[in-house]
């Protein structure tokens, strides 16, 4: 009767471990895949916030800051550079751009959010290009 059982367990056991390691190969699968898109996706939405900052009827960013790949810049704003590090946390430069009133409330630099002269998706994409000034 023991042996029986314990039989009868030890293909179960089996199984169950052979599931459970499926289930972590098929996680890190997913994983790898998802991070993977995830850095595909940031650079596309880089090239695009490059696109909207430059563009004089979008961002137009350029009219006050200096940024690399940009010409005839203005400097009535900081020249951006090394944003990065400087700013570690997206959600301190979707701020920025969003209302920087809420942090200057003399600033000069226009509330792209707030007024609706950005979108919230096309203020992503600009801070995804400012992450690799
Ligand atoms: C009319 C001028 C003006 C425009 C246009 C402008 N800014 Fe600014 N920006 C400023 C000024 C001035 C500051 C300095 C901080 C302040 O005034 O609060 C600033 C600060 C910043 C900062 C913080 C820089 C730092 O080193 O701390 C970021 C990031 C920024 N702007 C991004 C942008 C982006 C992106 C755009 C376009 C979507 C933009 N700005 C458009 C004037 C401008």
């Amino acid at each position: 009767m023991t042996i029986a059982r314990f039989t009868a367990a030890t293909p179960r056991t089996g199984r169950i471990a052979d599931a459970r390691r499926a289930g972590i190969v098929m996680t890190l699968v997913l994983f790898a895949s998802l991070t993977a898109s995830h850095a595909a996706q940031a650079q596309s939405s880089a090239a695009e916030g490059e696109k909207i900052a430059f563009d004089r009827s979008k961002g137009n960013c350029l009219t006050c800051h200096e940024m690399k790949g940009g010409t005839l810049a203005g400097s009535i704003g900081p020249a951006l550079t090394d944003i990065k590090s400087k700013y570690p946390d997206r959600n301190e430069l979707i701020a920025i751009v969003t209302d920087e009133t809420k942090r200057n409330p003399q600033t000069v630099m226009p509330p792209f959010g707030r007024n609706h002269i950005l979108t919230e998706k096309e203020i992503s994409a600009v801070v995804d290009f400012l992450q690799t000034l």
